[in-house]
Parts: C-alpha cells; structure tokens; sequence
C-alpha cells in the first residue's frame, strides 16, 4: 500500500588522490554492494568489511550501516541531501551527521525531511586491514599474514555472511530487526549475575554491549516459525518473511519477542528496522 520512490541516481566520480587517500562520490542510487566490489577492485580500500550489505549508497549513512569492525561513518566525508520541503541541497559533514551505532541524524531527530543524493567516502590504498573478528581470521586462517589483502578480507566477510544471513533476494528480511543492546555497568552486572554465559562485550564508556541474538536464542525464539514469518534459523537477530506476511504480521513477532527477552533477562530491545506506518 502506498507509493513507493526508489532513489536512481548513479556514479561513482573519483575527485581527489594524492597517492595514498582518497575522496571518491558515489550517487546514492548505486547499489552498495556493488561500490564496495567497484572499490576493491581498484584498491581503493577502508569499505572491504562492508561488502555484501543489502541496500543503497545513499541508504548507507542513514542508519550509519556496520559490520566486522567497520561502520560507514568511519569512511564518510560528506553528503549532499534534498530538503523534503524547501527542494534545498544542503551539504552535510560528518558531525552534522551525528553518527551513532546505526544512527543518524535522518533517521532519528530530522527523519524524513532529507533526500540523500550523494555520498562522499574517505579510502586509502594503504588502509589498515581490520581483522579483529574472529570469524574472519578462521576464514583465513591459511593465509600467511603478510599475504592477506583487503579483497582477501571482502571474500571472507562474503563467506561469512553467506553462511548465516538470508539472501534478501531469496528470503525476506532486513538483516538485523534489533540492535545489540547497551547497558550500563550496574544493568548489566545485574544480567551477568543471572546469566553468566551472556555474550557481552565491554565498550570504551564503561559500559556494555550484548548480543541481541544470543537473548533471542536463548529465549527459544531462534528458528521459530509463526505463520508466514519467523526468527532466521542460522541467526536469531534476523526476522524473516516466508512468503506475504504483512507488516502488522512481522511487528506482532517482534513485540512479542521484546516482550519475552523483557521478561527474561530484564533487557529492552531495540528495533533497528524503521516501521513506516501507511494510513
Ligand atoms: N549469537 C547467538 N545466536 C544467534 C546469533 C548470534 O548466540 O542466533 C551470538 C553469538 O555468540 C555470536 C554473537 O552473538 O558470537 C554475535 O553474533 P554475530 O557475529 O552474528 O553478530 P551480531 O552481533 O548478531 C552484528 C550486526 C550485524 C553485523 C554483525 C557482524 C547489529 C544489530 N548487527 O550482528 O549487522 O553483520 O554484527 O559485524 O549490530 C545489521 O545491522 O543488519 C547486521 C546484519
């Protein structure tokens, strides 16, 4: 129901190199994947992590996309967006972003309003490699450190990816439907103190992250299936639709796993996925 736009605009338009760093613009209608593929390809290196993200470029920056130790903020210089209401093209740098983990400023505080058309990205042909993820490091296992290169990485992270998401061509879903929840240190003694096993990981703050999907499995919800939707068998943070679940369908699987998660460990989860309501 309702009418639905999909972004277009194309290119991809190296405007700054001086050996090592790179500016490179990207319209936001390309495919994300593809501009990760189109960047390796050439060297041009810091998006590697990010390889196989379903979505768009100009989509990439709304919600901050991360995975494997790398979020686009970390490689973003500037966009240029539409003013819904006014037809203005504003530029954005990256503090008027306001970039958190999976948040920005379009998708919380002025959602809506901005139409984004291009993206500008900071790469570096010699860019660190980012391997802190132990999955990525047993795919590559066999490898002599010295020889892995940032396509290397990129094959891997397809790899893993491929093993536990479902292609959204193939299976319906959003990748992640919540976000791994932050709690500070107190709550979150609280949860260990009951469930020692959770999987956590300690954030610079003093504060700490869980994995959403270890709650949800432990909650028994992980393959779950509930009419023409469920919870994804190889990962419980992904919400899957079967075949034409509507949106009320999917929203009542994801409140009642909130709702479970709540009464189990105490923890709220958060929605990653924006619910747009179609009067
Ligand atoms: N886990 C389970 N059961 C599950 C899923 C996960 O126990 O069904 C536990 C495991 O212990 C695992 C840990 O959770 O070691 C972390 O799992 P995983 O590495 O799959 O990552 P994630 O925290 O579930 C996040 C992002 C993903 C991103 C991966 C890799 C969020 C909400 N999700 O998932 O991003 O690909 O890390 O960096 O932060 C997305 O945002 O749509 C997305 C797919």
């Amino acid at each position: 129901e309702g009418m639905t736009l999909q972004q277009g605009i194309k290119g991809i338009e190296l405007i700054n190199d001086d050996g090592n760093c790179l500016e490179v613009v990207v319209g936001a209608g390309e495919s994300w994947h593809d501009w990760v593929l189109h960047a390796v390809e050439r060297g041009w290196n810091g998006v590697e992590n990010l390889a196989l993200i379903p979505g768009s470029v100009g989509a990439s920056p709304m919600q901050n996309i991360g995975a494997y130790g790398v979020e686009v903020k970390d490689h973003f210089l500037w966009l240029e967006a539409v003013n819904r209401k006014t037809g203005e093209l504003q530029r954005f740098d990256h503090a008027a972003c306001e970039f958190g983990y999976r948040e920005s400023i379009f998708k919380q505080r002025e959602r809506n309003l901005w139409v984004i058309v291009r993206v500008a990205f900071a790469l570096e042909r010699n860019a660190p490699l980012h391997m802190e993820y132990g999955a990525i490091q047993s795919e590559l296992h066999h490898l002599a450190p010295q020889e892995i290169t940032h396509k290397d990485v990129s094959e891997a992270v397809m790899r893993i990816r491929r093993s536990k998401l479902p292609d959204p061509a193939e299976l319906g879903n959003a990748g992640s439907f919540f976000k791994n929840p932050i709690l500070h240190a107190t709550a979150f003694q609280e949860v260990l103190s009951n469930h020692p096993n959770v999987v956590h990981y300690p954030l610079e703050d003093g504060s700490f992250k869980l994995a959403a999907g270890w709650l949800i499995e432990q909650a028994g919800w992980k393959g779950k299936r509930r009419g023409n939707c469920g919870v994804h068998d190889k990962q419980a943070l992904v919400l899957v639709n079967y075949g034409e679940a509507t949106g009320q369908e999917i929203w009542k699987l994801a409140k009642d796993i909130i709702q479970d998660v709540r009464a189990k460990f105490g923890v709220e989860l958060q929605p990653e996925v924006n619910q747009i309501r179609v009067s």
